[in-house]
């Protein structure tokens, strides 16, 4: 968690007043833009005739900006941070970036140093004076005692050398100002290389106003970027010190992706991409002319895809509930067996892995450090891996064999929405693939698949016309301070994720339960104050779920169906119906959460949350 940017630019220093184009003001806007990554506070640093001058805020980011408002510190180099609070409380003091004693070097950080206390303990015998409760201030001690003999770039190299856990830093020396450092170690790390000017960054999205060209920093590598003369040097080691080649990528998101365009926050704009989300995915592995699943990634797979006997999924919260559906499909399709974990719980369960297992990440970030460890964990007992993902070049995608894409676009608001229905757009064409491969989809079934893919954007738009009325419902409900949301089969994951919606942006407390498990002990919470979700559409498991919904009803509790078009019967029972198109069972989470997102969306609203950067959380969990 925590947002890094970081620029050498060879701009005027301060930029130009008019149109407040200086390094400080690249630092800042970047930050806006990490900061769903963590926002309890936030800091910058420039360095200009061999001095730093800083500027911290605790809060969201609107504090730092209006700190630096008239009062921009300048410079052509700088660093920024917005924090999520792991070791220490949100202050100033514990925000980044952290100094030397001396003041002449200055660093931030993401992610958590294990050994810390040791090597704080150590470094205060040594005479350090320490300025805050961070893990991360003992990194710029420890740089700073080895810059008394080394150049920046060595001495960053010795100081890492000392570090267990997970970190991206950036470092600036104030005499150096033509130096920018970056290393990574389990935590993300982009390079961007601009017209004149570089960049580092914790996401794409900071630096795509700049530069499209990026250099994806991998495992172990520190890259120092010497900006001595305009054309700009990237030189990148390896922590033994070794010369490392430097690849330069395209980047195919487009700044206007990271804006919000109106909507009045990035949660609703993201629900409403997603006719066009789902559309992009799907084509890209759909031939549309012969109504088939293609995956060329997987074709110098195929043998070893054929030989699978046993598929595991990981991942975690929403892309967890998206491997739950993912089950359901592979079951069904490939007859194989198939398991979800979360990854939290796989990487210390010593799972039972060979060379005949498929293990699948799914995974928006590509850097959740649990999701990243399972699939580690995976490859060491050397089952095939496979990573669903929405970043190019995440660390995930790095790790897995191969990786199959979701072209979700940048997803900003804390809470996934367009990212969950792209993965499970994924996952259902790769299990119809799987299932070619084994022989247990029929050429006729796969075709019929296909035609309903291709027609569920469409039907994802026509749910989307339901948002005034789903705002009428959660204007109606915003008070209760319970929901219960039920399904059977495919849709059970939406339980989940209908509940994980309410409970992350409304603080509502919500639990997502199978239907049929409402008689073995949450029936007892049931009152007439008590709503429940059900999402009722017509499938082989309808009628069970109709028998779900008549005990809520008879124990007086309200409830809100999510129905098939023109399902008059539900009406007569539920005390709320909200429409979706039919589609086929195996396709219908697709159009089910969408009223489960908006239900969420416009209760949080009515409450007045912060939808798009919910309390306590962070989109990008890097730690454990
Ligand atoms: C909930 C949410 C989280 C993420 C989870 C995994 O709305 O966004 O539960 O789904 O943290 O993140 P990724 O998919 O990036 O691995």
């Amino acid at each position: 968690m925590c947002g890094i940017i970081g620029v050498v630019s060879h701009r005027p220093v301060g930029g130009d007043p008019a149109t407040n184009s200086g390094v400080g003001q690249i630092l800042i806007d970047g930050l806006k833009r990490l900061e769903y990554r963590g926002y309890d506070s936030a800091g910058i640093v420039l360095a200009d005739k061999g001095r730093f001058t800083s500027k911290k805020a605790t809060g969201k980011l609107s504090a730092l900006s209006q700190a630096v408002k008239g009062n921009m510190p300048v410079g052509n180099i700088g660093l920024g941070h917005t924090r999520w609070a792991t070791h220490g409380a949100p202050s100033c003091d514990n925000a980044h970036p952290h100094f030397a004693c001396d003041n002449s070097i200055a660093l931030v950080h993401n992610g958590v140093i294990e050994n810390y206390q040791t090597i704080k303990t150590k470094l205060a015998k040594e005479g350090h004076k320490f300025r805050s409760e961070t893990d991360t201030e003992i990194i710029v001690h420890l740089i700073e005692k080895y810059h008394k003999h080394h150049p920046p770039l060595e001495s960053v190299r010795r100081a890492i050398e000392h570090l267990e856990g997970s970190f991206a830093i950036g470092v600036i020396f104030a005499k150096k100002p033509n130096i920018l450092i970056a290393a990574r170690l389990n935590s993300p790390m982009i390079i961007g290389l601009g017209d004149k000017e570089t960049f580092l960054a914790s996401d794409i999205p900071a630096i795509l106003p700049y530069t499209k060209k990026v250099i994806y920093l991998a495992e172990e590598q520190i890259a120092e970027i010497d900006a001595s003369n305009s054309a700009h040097r990237v030189n990148i080691i390896n922590f033994k010190g070794r010369k490392q080649p430097c690849q330069v990528s395209t980047v195919a998101w487009d700044a206007a992706g990271a804006e919000k365009e109106g909507y009045p926050h990035f949660m609703l704009k993201e629900i409403f991409e997603q006719p066009a989300v789902v559309r992009t995915t799907s084509r890209y592995y759909l031939d549309t002319k012969t109504n088939t699943v293609k995956f060329p990634a997987l074709t110098g797979m195929a043998k070893q895809l054929s030989a699978v006997n046993r598929i595991v999924l990981v991942a975690c919260g929403t892309a967890y509930h998206a491997s739950l559906v993912g089950k359901y499909a592979m079951e069904e399709l490939c007859r194989l067996p198939v398991e979800v974990a979360y990854a939290s719980e796989f990487r210390y369960a010593l799972p039972v892995l060979d060379k005949r297992t498929l293990v699948i990440a799914i995974s928006q970030s590509g850097e959740t450090a649990d999701t990243l460890a399972a699939i580690r964990a995976a490859k060491a007992k050397k089952a095939l891996t496979l990573a669903i993902c929405n970043v190019l070049g995440s660390s995930i995608t790095r790790d897995a064999m191969v990786t199959l894409y979701t072209f979700a676009g940048p997803e900003v608001s804390v809470a996934s929405t367009k990212a969950y229905t792209t993965q499970i757009t994924a996952v259902i064409l790769l299990s119809a693939y799987l299932a070619k491969l084994r022989r247990t989809l029929t050429p006729k079934d796969e075709k019929s698949l296909v035609r309903e893919m291709l027609a569920l954007p469409d039907k994802i738009e026509k749910v989307l016309t339901l948002n005034d009325m789903i705002a009428d419902y959660a204007d109606k409900y915003k008070d209760v301070t319970n929901f219960m949301y039920i399904a059977r089969r495919y849709n059970l994951p939406n339980a989940f994720e209908g509940a994980l919606k309410m409970k992350e942006i409304s603080y509502t407390h919500a639990e997502g339960y199978g239907a049929g498990e409402m008689e073995h002990g949450p029936l007892a919470l049931v009152d007439d104050t008590f709503p429940t979700v059900a999402i009722a559409v017509k499938s082989n498991v309808y009628d069970k779920v109709i028998s779900n919904i008549q005990m809520v009803k008879a124990r007086k509790g309200i409830v809100i169906a999510i129905a098939t078009e023109g399902d008059k019967f539900i009406r007569t029972l539920a005390d709320g119906v909200i429409e979706v198109p039919e589609t086929p069972e195996i396709l219908s989470p697709i159009l089910t959460v969408i009223p489960l997102q908006l239900l969420a969306y416009h209760t949080a609203v009515k409450k007045g949350r912060d939808v798009d950067q919910p309390r306590n959380l962070a989109k990008s969990v890097t730690v454990e």
